[in-house]
Parts: structure tokens; sequence; C-alpha cells
């Protein structure tokens, strides 16, 4: 079980003090519910885990959840944000939040999300590759405005969940690669630009990562950097180091706690920096599955039950795909609970299907379960990153409401979509109104 969650007196899951039966009657199926306090919790755990550092930033990755109340929750825990479009840009400063505290990456920003980010005033832009910087420097320059940038390099250091591997040539469409050359020609480049102010370095070395020994390779590669060009007078003050820890889905996933996680990248960044007699750059990390991914979860109505013998048994529930993508995508695993059976014994092996009209469209396969009838509540735990904001309406499946518990209280955070949100946007050219 994750977060707040617990088994109340009837038997139900509840999920910061409110029962999921009672939610799944209240704001329908299927439901995502978003645990406030573990938000909270996370966000704090990581602005404790480097306050042992002088100058640091703790920046929320929005494209793993973002809405208006989530940048407003963000916001006042002290916390700032990136984005990566012109559309996360525009929710984040709909929501208010403070523009000096906004950080734009993307590899192919486009001219008019520079133009409006440079409009706005955006704290940093994270420029990812020379296009980028060469347009970038002409739309300053035009504009007559400084622009505060970092350089995304490219460390090359690939992180998965168990190892690490360092490679001299890394094949990845994102940032400066440092391995040849292009990051040095890049921090040259931005060096000679009048409008561009060059603050310092990014690098993100991927993501649900287990094994957080790649993160101290990339804080030296990075380090090696700030000190080879300390040496040529340019001083590379910022060091943000990306975001990436993993999270648990199943049980098999054992993710480092965010307090053990600072602390490593604490002392990493320390050492390395005493190594080389360099002054601790402000360091800054991008979190985003590890802040809000266990405190989602989604609640489906199952409906049929299909078995076949010596196969296996189907239970379809009434959402799927849509709005969580990550099983077809990449093989995901979830674990769920049935929330009106939440203190009964497991009985039988399912596989949790989607609604969608595709045989991929299955959720969890092979899961332990109490005996399932139609009208049951499966609950599939940490659906809070990248799954609201990578749902789709594939087979016209409007998105499910996000309803946010604290404490026993539950609020709306986005209504259902509805089956004239699906048309709003659709017109009929008008040679076809009255037939072809
Ligand atoms: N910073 C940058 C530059 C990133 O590209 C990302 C994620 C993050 C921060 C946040 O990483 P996190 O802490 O959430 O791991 N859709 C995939 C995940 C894609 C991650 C993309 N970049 C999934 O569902 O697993």
């Amino acid at each position: 079980m994750n977060g707040t969650m617990s088994i109340n007196k009837q038997g139900h899951l509840e999920i910061g003090g409110c029962d999921v039966v009672e939610l799944a009657q209240k704001y329908g199926t299927p439901l995502y519910i978003f645990d406030e306090e573990t938000v909270i919790n996370n966000a704090k755990a990581y602005l404790a885990g480097l306050a042992e550092l002088e100058n640091y930033e703790v920046i929320y990755a929005s494209k793993a959840f973002l809405t208006l109340g989530m940048c407003k929750l963000i916001e006042a825990l002290g916390l700032s944000i990136d984005v990566v479009s012109g559309g996360e840009l525009y929710v984040a400063l709909q929501a208010g939040f403070p523009v000096n505290r906004i950080y734009f990456h993307g590899n192919n920003k486009s001219i008019s999300e520079l133009q409006m980010a440079i409009d706005v005033g955006v704290g940093r832009i994270v420029v990812d590759n020379f296009y980028e910087l060469e347009t970038l420097a002409e739309i300053a320059a035009n504009k007559r405005r400084q622009v505060n940038i970092l350089l995304r390099l490219n460390p090359g250091v690939e992180a998965d969940t168990h190892s690490y591997i360092q490679t001299g040539q890394p094949d990845s469409k994102f940032g400066f690669s440092i391995g040849n050359g292009d990051a040095e020609r890049s921090v040259d480049l931005a060096d000679g630009f009048e409008y561009i102010n060059l603050k310092g370095i990014h690098c993100h070395i991927g993501s649900q990562i287990f094994d957080i020994s790649s993160y101290k390779v990339a804080i030296n590669v990075m380090m090696d950097f700030i000190l080879n060009y300390k040496s040529k007078g340019i001083t590379l003050s910022e060091l943000n180091l990306g975001g990436g820890l993993g999270i648990r889905y199943t049980k098999a996933d054992q993710p480092v706690p965010i307090p053990e996680f600072t602390k490593f990248l604490v002392s990493s960044v320390k050492e390395a920096a005493e190594q080389r007699n360099l002054e601790i750059p402000r360091i800054m990390i991008e979190p985003g599955r590890s802040i809000v991914g266990e405190a989602g979860t989604t609640v489906y109505q199952i409906g049929a039950i299909k078995d076949i013998p010596g196969i296996r048994t189907y239970a379809s529930v009434d959402g799927g795909m849509t709005d969580n993508p990550r099983v077809a995508l990449y093989q995901a695993q979830y674990h769920g609970i049935v929330a009106n059976k939440a203190d009964q014994p497991a009985e039988k092996t399912y596989t949790i299907a989607g609604k969608c009209c595709e045989s991929s469209d299955k959720l969890i396969e092979n899961i332990e379960l109490p005996q399932l009838e139609p009208g049951d509540l499966l609950a599939v735990l940490s659906t809070g990153a990248y799954n609201y904001s990578m749902a789709s309406n594939y087979n016209s499946l409007p998105r499910p409401a996000i309803v946010t518990v604290y404490r026993g209280e539950s609020k709306l955070m986005v209504e259902r979509e509805t089956y004239a949100d699906l048309i709003r946007l659709h017109r009929i050219p008008k040679r076809w109104q009255a037939g072809i």
C-alpha cells in the first residue's frame, strides 16, 4: 500500500482518510485519486535533503502530472517548476506560477515557444542544441532582452534500474555531447552572444532509476566540465542534475528513499567539488515521478469477466490504455487492490484488461485478487505520474476526473470530460453539411 492508504472497518480501501468506495460513488469511475499528503511529504523530503547545501533548488518536472491545482500546490511548497512546451508553460502561467521559477526544457522548442518564454521572462531556458542556441540568441538580440540559460549536456552516462554504462558516443536526441566536443563548442558559442547569459549546465540521465550510483558518475563528469571552464575564465555557477529517481509500482520494486537519494547527491557533489578545489555550484534537481507517482491511484469498476479454462481469466475495467498508456508502451507493471474487498484474501489469478479495442490494452497481467464480480472496484496503485499527462481519448473515451484527498476531505481537481468535450473542436466542412 502507498502513502496514506489504509483499510477501514467496512473492509474498504481508504486514501487520505477517504473511503475509496464512497469516492467512486460520488465522482464516478474511472477516477484518479490524488493523495495530497504524499506529494507534500515527498516535496518536503527533497527540500530537507538538499538543505545541507547552501545554494539549491528543487524543480518539479511537470510533464509527470500537470494541472492548475498542482501548480498551486508546488508553488506553495516552495518548489520551482520545469515545463517542456508552450502548453505546459501556459498552464503554469495561468496558475500564476512565479515566472522566475519556471525552467523551460525541450529538444525542439519552436520559435514561437522561445518568443513566449522570453516575453514572459522565464527563469531559465535550458538550451538543447545548436539550432536552438543560435535561434534564441537572435530572438533575444532582436528583442534586446537578456536571457538566462543553462546548456543541456549529455554526460555519456546511461542509467537504468540495475547498472550504468558509460558510452563514448552516446546515442540520444537530447543535449550537447561531452564526448565529442559539442558541449565545449556550445559553451564557447553561448559565451559569445551578447544577450545570452550562460548560468550553468544541466544533465538528465534517465528515469525510474534504482541504481543511484550513476548520478555520482554524472556529477563527476559535470564537475570536470565546470573545472575545465573555470581554468578558461568562464564560471558555470549552476549545476542541474535532472530527475529520474525510481518509485515503487509493485512489490518487486525497491526504490531508494528520497532522503537517502538526496544525501547521496549532496555528499557526491561535496566530494567532487573538494577533489577539484571548486566552489560548490548552485545544485538543482528536477524530480517528477518521485514527487507524484505514488500519490496517484486509479479506481476502476470491474465489468465483464471472461474465464478461458486452462489459459486465464480476464476481468475488464471501465478504463485502460487511455488513462494509463504505460503498460502498452513500456510493459510497465502495476499492483491493484480491490477497494471494496480490501480485507479479503487473494483467491484467484486475473488479468486486468481495459475496454479499448486493442489486445495490448491490459493493465495488470496475472494478479492474485479476491474473487471478482462485476461492480467491484479495482484500485491500481502508483498511477500519479505519466498517466493523466499521457492520457488520450482513444476510442472516444472521456478522460477521467481527478479528485484530491486530504485528511478525510475530497475535492475535485479536474472534472471528468464529457461526450460534448470530445467534439468541442470538431468542425464539419460546409460542403459536407448537406451531403456530398
Ligand atoms: N528532467 C528532464 C530533463 C526530463 O526529461 C525528465 C523526464 C525529468 C526531469 C523528470 O524525470 P522523473 O523524475 O519523472 O523520472 N513517460 C515516461 C517517463 C519519461 C520521462 C521523461 N523525462 C514514463 O512514463 O515512464
